[in-house]
């Protein structure tokens, strides 16, 4: 009995898991959900395609298939029980694209062709936004592509323009072999880094598609101080070390962090100056009152000091915890 392959989309129906209906909207390519019993085959899938589509729970707005209401309750209730498939870290055992496959490059290619360094900035807090609502304690939450459904939260104003960047290069992809948003978005805030001068950052391809938002008010807020920011992150199994190396990616974007473009480990350098204090100009503005907070704490200076002092050793740290953050939460595709 295998699940060959499971790319639930947002798009269509509602949720695997909850009635709560889509909101955003884009169109659908990649969801089947197909699935052995012996010589059974069960398909489900949000397919605009009238043919094969087959959805598992009725909605005015599709149709059943041919499969059947009955059966399709029996894998609606059964699927989360038999196929445990959510990962978290570690070793993950799965159908992932070989980071040198053409599939894998095509991929990057094909964001290469959107993405500019204008727009990087963007996509990055794109990627942490989606997998930043994990939560370690009940597995929750993470690297899914629900922020297509979370895109109105006061949190995620903006991120609406860098879906849709990314969504240019999905078409094209899906064209040829479906891919998940949850995929599509860990492999675009890595490039974003790396078109910015930052490190070339590998990740592992398969992560599957939820089809509901994930619970609110898990995103660290840039009120928090030190030790909200470690408590925060600390639920989302990351160390004070890794908060850190991570806060790094403010480097990009116009918190007055040097180059907005370029990802460099500027970040700390200024960190240190505390421009904040001066009242020279617009150096006052420098800088989110989370990123000031972290200076103050000496655990978090600390590092700061290191990633200030080598921008080597911040690049392999971050390249680490990005990829730590892209596989937090994470369903996978199994074979
Ligand atoms: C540590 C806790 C964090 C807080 C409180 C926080 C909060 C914020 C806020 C309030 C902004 C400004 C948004 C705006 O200009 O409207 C921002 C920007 C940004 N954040 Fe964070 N963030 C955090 C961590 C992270 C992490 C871990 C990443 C990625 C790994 C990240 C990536 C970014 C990027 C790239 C921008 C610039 C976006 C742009 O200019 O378009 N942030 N963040």
């Amino acid at each position: 009995m295998t699940v060959a392959a499971c790319e639930v989309s947002p798009f269509c129906c509602s949720s695997f898991y909850s009635s709560q209906p889509a909101k955003f909207k884009l169109p659908a390519k990649s969801s089947i959900l197909t699935v052995e019993f012996g010589d059974n085959i069960v398909k489900a899938s949000s397919r605009a395609d009238p043919k094969t589509r087959t959805t598992l729970r009725s909605d005015e707005n599709c149709t059943h298939g041919s499969y059947g209401r009955r059966g399709l309750l029996f894998l609606a209730t059964t699927l989360p029980f038999l196929f445990p498939i959510r990962e978290y870290g570690g070793d993950i055992d799965v159908e992932a694209k070989e980071l040198g496959s053409p599939g894998y490059l095509f991929m990057k290619e094909e964001i290469r062709k959107v993405l500019s360094k204008g727009k990087a900035a963007g996509v990055l807090r794109l990627a942490f936004h989606d997998a930043g609502t994990f939560e370690k304690g009940d597995n929750s939450g993470g690297m899914n592509g629900s922020i297509v459904y979370e895109l109105d939260r006061p949190e995620n104003k903006g991120l609406k323009k860098s879906l849709k960047i990314l969504e240019k290069a999905k078409n094209v992809v899906d064209a040829r072999e479906s891919v998940s948003w949850a995929d599509m978005i860990a492999l675009g805030g890595a490039e974003a880094v790396s078109i910015c001068g930052g490190p070339n950052i590998q990740i592992q391809l398969g992560r599957l598609d939820s089809m509901t938002s994930d619970p609110e008010g898990r995103l660290p807020e840039e009120s928090f101080d030190a030790s909200g920011l470690k408590q925060c992150f600390k639920r989302k199994g990351f160390t004070t070390q890794e908060l850190v190396a991570l806060s790094g990616a403010h480097t990009l974007g116009s918190k007055g962090f040097g180059n907005p473009t370029v990802f460099d480990n500027s970040y700390f350098k200024i960190l240190l100056e505390k421009p904040w204090l001066s009242s020279a100009g617009m150096s006052s503005m420098i800088g989110l009152p989370s990123d000031r907070a972290l200076v103050e704490d000496d655990e978090c200076s600390r590092w700061i000091t290191k990633y200030a002092n080598d921008q080597d050793i911040f690049f392999e740290d971050f390249k680490d915890a990005y990829v730590k953050l892209v596989n937090s939460g994470a369903t996978w595709k199994t074979v």
